[in-house]
């Protein structure tokens, strides 16, 4: 049963079906399989609200969840994955830029990046483009129980160096295990307060 916290507000495959801006809303990004659903239901506490796959490509659309009054998050289709036609994954690009670029509510991208892997070049491409346009992220290395604490933490050194400079924060998760979980939820908290405060001061 769905938790009345947290409900499913809809898909969209353009732009046009974007719900109307209503409160801040987090948008979660990173390439296919990275665990951007996994983790957008851990955070809801509601198993089963993101659809979670182990087939790759499987978030196609934008979708839209509420979490209690004040709060929405957004599940965007990944990038990375090479086995879809091109003029799809074309597609995917130009909705998540739309997204991206005209979503007033937009308050937090959450960026997830596999926590045993280098980035990628669709990594590199992504954190250019949120630092060029300015945009507040926090940048989160995922499937942390697959790694040793000395090997994660040299890790979250190498990224915070890297692909995480522009990020208010660089922290590891474990959807499977919770490990990180609240305090990712401290620093969404805080990201989002801090913008509802900017968007007042600038009215
Ligand atoms: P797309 O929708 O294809 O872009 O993928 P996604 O980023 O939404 O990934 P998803 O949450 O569907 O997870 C992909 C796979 O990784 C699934 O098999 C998950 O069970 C697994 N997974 C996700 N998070 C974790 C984690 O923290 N630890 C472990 N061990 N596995 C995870
Ligand atoms: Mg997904």
């Amino acid at each position: 049963m769905q938790s009345p916290r947290a409900t499913f507000l809809g898909s969209a495959a353009s732009p046009d079906q974007f719900p109307k801006n209503g409160p801040p809303e987090v948008a979660f990004l990173g390439r296919s399989n990275v665990g951007k659903s996994s983790l957008l239901n851990r955070l809801a506490g509601v198993k089963g609200l993101a659809r979670v796959s182990s087939e790759p490509g499987r978030t196609r659309l934008v979708n839209f969840f509420r979490v209690g009054e004040d709060l929405c998050l957004s599940d965007l289709p990944g990038y990375g994955y090479a086995r879809v036609p091109e003029a799809m994954r074309r597609g995917w690009e130009r909705l998540v830029e739309s997204y991206l670029e005209g979503r007033e509510a937009l308050a937090l991208c959450v960026f997830l990046v596999d926590a045993r892997h280098d980035p990628s070049s669709g990594d590199e491409t992504l954190s250019g483009y949120l630092e060029h346009r300015r945009l507040p992220y926090l940048l989160v290395a995922t499937k942390a129980d697959k790694l040793g604490r000395g090997e994660l933490s040299q890790r979250l050194g190498q990224l915070r160096e890297g692909i995480g400079r522009a990020a208010i924060e660089v922290a590891a998760v474990s959807s499977k295990t919770g490990a990180g979980v609240d305090g990712l939820w401290r620093a969404i908290r805080a990201a989002v307060k801090s913008h509802r405060e900017r968007r007042h001061v600038a009215r």
